[in-house]
């Protein structure tokens, strides 16, 4: 299993790399956002194209997602190129994120599909974002896309929206198999959680050898990462919060307190004379 970090702060990509443990970065306009008001507020200097370039070094040898913003074939096919041709040579390890669906509202847009298909076709590697459905999925693969970014913490966000539930922290655990509302298990046609579409993304690619990797996204705790593992899916994109969190459990730390309280002098000697 592959595991990418969800960030666009350079502090983070650089800790998490130094860890060992990193094949990639995604990143999405609104983690930019988050790593700029971060030096904004530290009163540095922006430059964010060298800012970008760093994150390309930094992760040279796995893949960055850059994600376009305009919402119309015409835009995001000339923004891929700009993102591609002024940052893959510094590291060629630039790929292309574009919405399945680039509509702001409730309706079709197959310009995202053509913008894939375009971009597949000229070699550009392209993550779709936004999945919500396996459908979508599908259809993303057909057009050539390299990765697809099915968002699990979000369709628990959607889950737990429906039936009004608002008092729950985003990091807050969601059962993979769902949680049970009026006699029935909540669900979005079908979909029962995060975890379930990533599921289903898995068995349905398995199914007909689809080549399009599965970038489990919107992942928000420790557990949903090893449900996500047990999904067989190939990729798990996973902030820097919940890449911490990970290392935590009651009794590694009890371990931890045992054997340093049990160190012999004796023993402590081959280190320290
Ligand atoms: C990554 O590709 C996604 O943009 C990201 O995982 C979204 O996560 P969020 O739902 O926690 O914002």
């Amino acid at each position: 299993m592959k595991i990418f970090i969800d960030t666009a702060k350079i502090d983070e990509i650089e800790t998490a790399f130094s860890w060992g443990i990193i094949d990639g970065v995604t990143t999405n306009p609104s983690l930019i956002k988050s790593a700029v008001d971060e030096l904004k507020s530290k009163g540095e200097k922006i430059d964010i194209k060298t800012y970008i370039k760093r994150i390309l070094e930094i992760a040279k040898g796995f893949p960055v997602s850059l994600e376009v913003i305009g919402t119309s074939f015409e835009e995001m096919y000339r923004e891929a190129k700009i993102l591609y041709e002024e940052f893959n040579k510094i590291a060629d390890n630039v790929v292309i994120k574009i919405p399945i669906n680039p509509s702001l509202e409730e309706k079709a847009s197959y310009d995202g599909l053509k913008t894939i298909y375009k971009l597949s076709k000229e070699g550009i590697p392209v993550n779709v974002t936004l999945i919500m459905k396996v459908e979508q999925a599908i259809l993303a693969s057909k057009a050539g896309a390299r990765y697809v970014s099915p968002f699990a913490g979000r369709i628990d966000d959607y889950l737990r929206n429906k039936i009004g539930w608002k008092d729950f922290k985003k990091e807050d655990y969601y059962p993979e198999k769902g949680i049970q509302f009026k006699e029935q298990v909540l669900d979005d046609e079908g979909i029962v959680s995060g975890v379930d579409l990533v599921k289903k993304i898995v068995d349905v690619f398995n199914k007909y050898n689809f080549k399009t990797e599965i970038i489990a996204a919107s992942i928000r705790n420790s557990r949903q990462v090893r449900e996500i593992a047990l999904t067989g899916c190939q990729i798990a994109t996973i902030p820097f919060y919940v890449l911490s969190e990970i290392l935590i459990h009651y009794k590694t730390a009890e371990g931890m307190r045992k054997f340093i309280s049990d160190v012999v002098p004796e023993y402590k000697q081959i280190f320290y004379k």
